[in-house]
């Protein structure tokens, strides 16, 4: 019998997991299978539990539930309990439950591994302070960038973010507060994208040879990565990299087996491109 895994969110119809994960198991051979749950808003802890009750060994946890799942588990990984947010469940050979957030490893491996960035030395700018922002700022610190600035439109909660930071070269900041500085790597955690819109940033923010990078992706380039090449922005990224990512990190923590990332992020590109 094959292990039963899912991704759960509201909504979920669009969601890629299940063909990545279809994809990873693949090409490890492990016999598992993969769907999607749309969660109910009202009782979301009620869809867990109805899924370990069928047998359920993982999900996956996506919008908007990464902090309800969080809030539900007590066993958490140290970097979930950071992040504030849970986008992995495990459940474990006694049916206790276990969380966990692959979403910031995802991001720095698509950077640093998939294309190359080499944090040190680097001045990273963190846009956004909502739970996206938290949940990757562990990870970006521990890639051991030279400085890391969050910067949001409502200030108070950037400074908050950088505060809680037991690092020194990490301070917030509201976007005007922005002028006159340079970055070499921009990473959008902002929503702002949902809206069509880009965040209301001064100009001249990208150093010479600056990336840009969005965790939202799209078939089409993202409006921040529009932004950022019309700023001359050398690379500007999409989030599908860190989609595939995230899952290649959760399907190793259930399955004890990494899969190649490589060859489903190009079938992801391909399917998109011909689209
Ligand atoms: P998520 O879980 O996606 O992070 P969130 O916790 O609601 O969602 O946070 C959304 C983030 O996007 C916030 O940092 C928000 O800024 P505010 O704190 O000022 O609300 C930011 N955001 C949303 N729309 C934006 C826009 N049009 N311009 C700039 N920032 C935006």
């Amino acid at each position: 019998m094959s292990d039963h895994y899912a991704v759960i969110g509201n909504p979920i119809a669009h969601s890629k997991s299940p063909q990545i994960h279809a994809a990873f198991a693949r090409q490890t051979g492990q016999r598992m299978d993969y769907g999607r749950i749309l969660g109910s808003l009202e009782d979301f802890a009620g869809d867990v539990r109805a899924f370990v009750a069928d047998g359920g060994r993982g999900l996956n946890v996506t919008v908007p539930f990464k902090q309800e799942a969080w809030a539900l588990l007590a066993d958490r990984s140290e970097r979930a309990a950071a992040a504030g947010a849970v986008n992995t469940i495990l459940v474990l050979d006694d049916g206790r439950l276990r969380g966990d957030n692959t979403d910031g490893i995802g991001l720095v491996r698509d950077l640093r591994d998939n294309h190359g960035f080499d944090f040190t030395r680097q001045r990273v700018l963190l846009l956004g302070a909502g739970g996206a922002a938290r949940g990757v700022l562990g990870a970006l610190l521990e890639a051991g960038p030279a400085a890391l600035t969050i910067a949001n439109r409502t200030p108070a909660k950037a400074l908050a973010l950088a505060q809680g930071v037991a690092a020194t070269a990490v301070d917030g900041c509201g976007l005007d507060d922005l002028a006159g500085r340079a970055f070499d790597l921009i990473i959008n955690a902002t929503s702002s994208g949902l809206d069509g819109e880009v965040p209301a940033l001064p100009h001249g923010l990208l150093a010479a040879d600056a990336w840009v990078y969005d965790l939202v992706y799209g078939d089409a380039p993202t409006p921040f990565c529009r932004w950022g090449e019309a700023q001359g922005a050398a690379r500007a990224l999409d989030g599908l990299g860190m989609l595939v990512e995230q899952a290649a990190e959760s399907f190793r923590l259930w399955r004890g087996v990494r899969p190649d990332t490589a060859p489903v992020i190009a079938m992801l590109r391909g399917a998109a491109a011909s689209r």
